[in-house]
C-alpha cells in the first residue's frame, strides 16, 4: 500500500482528469459532512482535485501489491485472528473457529485480563494466550476480534489495532454507536477493516442484510425488538408473571445484569437503533438525542386492558424519515396481536426494514446469547478472509428533530370522583387530540380504579400538554402511563 497526500495530486494542477486506482477520497466543505468514497479517477480543477463532483480535502492512492510483497503473501496464508476477551461470546467464537475450522481463519491468540484462570484444554496448545494487549496488537495478527465491551479500554485497543493497519471485528453495540463513523474512517485511512454484524441483534444478520441484500433498496423506515432481556420479562408478563418476579429469573437465567437499567432503561435499545439509523436511514445521530422510556412503568393491568384492544405489549425501538428530518423513539409500545413484533417471545430479537421499492424485510432470530452471537462474529470474519468488501454506506449527520404521529394508549389511575373523564376530555380537546376510546373494566376499587383512553394519531409533545393540565387533578393517584400504539 502507497499512500501519498493530495499535496502530490496538487502537483499534477495541469492535469484535467487522472486516473488513480481505488483511491480513497475525502470529499466535504466547510461545514459539511465529510464522506469518503473509492474511486478510480479525480478531476483536478483550477481550485483543486475534485471526485464525483465534491472537493477532495485529502486522498490515499492505493497501488496493488507487487508480487512476493508482504501484502500478497498474506493473500496466501489463513487470516490470523487475536481474541479480545474470552467471556461468553470470546469463547463461543473461540469454540466454533476450534471446532468448524472455517477456511481462511487461525486463531492465534487469546488475550484476557488474569488470562490464566482462563485457559481451557480444548483450545490448540499452538494459540497463545496474553495478558498484554499491546504485546498482541504490535504481533502479526491480521484481525483483532474485541468482544470484551465497554468504551474504554476496548476502544483504546480496537483504535491501537486499526492504527495499525489490522482489521477489527466487534460485537460492542456502545462503541460502534457512539464511534462508529470515526472508526469506520480511521480503517479505510489505514487500508483495514471494521465489522461489527454481531453489535445488533446479535445472530440475526441484519446488519449484513441492509449492507448487501438490501443496499438496493431506500429504507424508509426501522423497527423491531432489540433488546432480548425486556422482550423476555415483557413476554412473561403477558402470561401473568409479576415484573420483579420475572426480572429475578432473567437474572438467574444469565439475560439480565444485575443492575438491569441497561436493559430495561431502553439504553441498550437505543444504541443498536443509533447503529440501524445510519445503516438503514443513511442518518448519523447523536444516540443520546433518542429519549428511552423505561418498560418499569408498565403493570399487569396495561396487558389486560392491550388484550381487550387486540393488542400486546413490547419495547419497541422505531426510527422513520419525515419531510421534518427523523424520528426515533425507544420504549414500551402496544403492538396489535396479529403484527410479527407480538409473534416474538422470550429472548427473541426483530427487525422490520421498510423499503421504498421493495416493502417489508422481516429478520427474526436468536438476539444474544454466546453461539449466536459468535456466529455473526466468525461470519465477519469468513467475509474479511474472502475479502469481500463491504458495500460503502454513504450516511449524513442529523439530528432526531421529528415527531411519530401514532394513536396513543393513556392508562390513569384514579380516586374515583365525578367529574374526571370530562376534565380529561376537555383537556385532549384543546390539543385538537380526537378520543378513540374509553374503556373502563369492571373490579377494580373506586380508591384505585384504572381505566384507558385511546387516542387517534397524535403527535406525543400535544398530548405531553394535554396530560400536564390532567396529571395535576387531586384525584390522580399515579402518573398517566402514555404508550405508542402500532397498528
Ligand atoms: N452476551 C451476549 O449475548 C451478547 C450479544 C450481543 C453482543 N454482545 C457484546 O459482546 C461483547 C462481549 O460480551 P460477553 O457477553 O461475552 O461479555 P463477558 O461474558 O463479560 O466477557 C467479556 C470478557 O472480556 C474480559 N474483559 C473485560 N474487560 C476487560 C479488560 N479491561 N481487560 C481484559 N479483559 C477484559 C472479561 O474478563 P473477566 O472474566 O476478567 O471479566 C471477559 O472474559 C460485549 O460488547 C457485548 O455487548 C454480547
Amino acid at each position: 500500500m502507497l499512500k501519498s497526500r493530495i499535496s502530490e495530486m496538487e502537483r499534477a494542477r495541469r492535469i484535467s482528469e487522472i486516473m488513480v486506482q481505488d483511491a480513497l477520497v475525502f470529499c466535504g466543505m466547510a461545514g459539511d459532512a465529510v464522506r469518503y468514497h473509492r474511486v478510480n479517477r479525480l478531476q483536478i480543477g483550477g481550485k483543486g482535485a475534485y471526485a464525483r463532483g465534491f472537493p477532495v480535502a485529502e486522498v490515499t492512492v492505493s497501488v496493488s501489491p507487487q508480487p512476493g510483497s508482504s501484502q500478497e503473501s498474506r493473500a496466501q496464508r489463513p487470516l490470523r485472528i487475536a481474541l479480545f476477551g474470552f467471556g461468553t461470546v470470546g469463547s463461543s467464537v473461540a469454540r466454533i473457529l476450534v471446532e468448524s475450522r472455517p477456511q481462511g481463519l487461525e486463531l492465534t491468540h487469546i488475550f484476557n485480563r488474569g488470562v490464566e484462570r482462563k485457559r481451557v484444554d480444548w483450545v490448540p496448545a499452538s494459540v497463545v494466550w496474553s495478558d498484554d494487549a499491546d504485546g498482541v496488537i504490535g504481533s502479526g495478527v491480521d484481525v483483532v476480534v474485541e468482544l470484551a465491551g465497554g468504551m474504554e479500554p476496548a476502544g483504546g485497543w480496537v483504535r491501537r489495532a486499526l492504527e495499525a493497519g489490522k482489521s477489527v471485528v466487534t460485537a460492542n453495540k456502545r462503541l460502534i454507536a457512539f464511534h462508529g463513523v470515526e472508526l469506520e474512517r480511521l480503517a479505510a485511512v489505514q487500508g483495514g477493516h471494521l465489522k461489527y454484524g454481531a453489535a445488533v441483534a446479535g445472530g440475526i444478520p441484519v446488519i449484513p442484510g441492509l449492507e448487501q441484500g438490501l443496499a438496493g433498496d431506500r429504507i424508509d423506515r426501522v423497527e423491531g425488538i432489540l433488546n432480548g432481556t425486556c422482550n423476555f420479562i415483557l413476554s412473561k408478563m403477558e402470561d401473568g408473571a409479576d415484573y420483579a418476579a420475572v426480572l429475578k429469573q432473567a437474572q438467574q437465567a444469565g439475560y439480565a445484569e444485575a443492575d438491569p437499567i441497561e436493559d430495561v432503561g431502553g439504553f441498550d435499545a437505543r444504541a443498536k437503533l443509533s447503529i440501524l439509523m445510519r445503516l438503514a436511514l443513511r442518518v448519523e445521530v447523536d444516540p443520546e438525542e433518542i429519549v428511552p422510556r423505561p418498560i418499569t412503568d408498565v403493570s399487569p393491568v396495561d396487558f389486560s386492558y392491550a388484550h381487550d384492544l387486540g393488542c400486546t405489549i413490547r419495547q419497541v425501538a422505531r426510527a422513520e424519515k419525515s419531510q421534518g428530518g427523523v424520528a426515533a423513539t425507544v420504549g414500551p409500545m402496544l403492538v396489535a396481536v396479529r403484527s410479527p413484533l407480538a409473534w416474538s417471545r422470550g429472548t427473541e430479537n426483530m427487525v422490520i426494514l421498510s423499503g421504498h421499492y421493495g416493502g417489508d424485510v422481516v429478520f427474526s432470530g436468536h438476539g444474544a446469547g454466546g453461539h449466536p452471537t459468535a456466529v455473526a462474529v466468525v461470519s465477519d470474519l469468513v467475509a474479511l478472509a474472502h475479502g469481500s468488501r463491504r458495500v460503502e454506506v454513504a450516511s449524513v449527520p442529523g439530528v432526531v428533530g421529528a415527531e411519530f404521529e401514532v394513536p396513543h394508549y393513556i392508562r390513569f389511575l384514579v380516586k374515583d370522583r365525578p367529574g374526571i373523564v370530562a376534565a380529561i376530555t376537555s383537556a385532549l380537546a384543546a390539543e385538537k387530540i380526537n378520543i378513540r376510546a374509553i374503556v373502563q373494566k369492571p373490579g377494580y376499587p373506586a380508591e384505585a380504579l384504572p381505566f384507558v383512553v385511546t387516542v387517534e394519531p397524535c403527535r406525543s409533545s400535544a398530548l405531553k400538554r394535554a396530560l400536564e393540565s390532567v396529571r395535576a387533578l387531586d384525584c390522580m393517584i399515579a402518573e398517566p402511563l402514555d404508550l405508542q400504539m402500532l397498528e
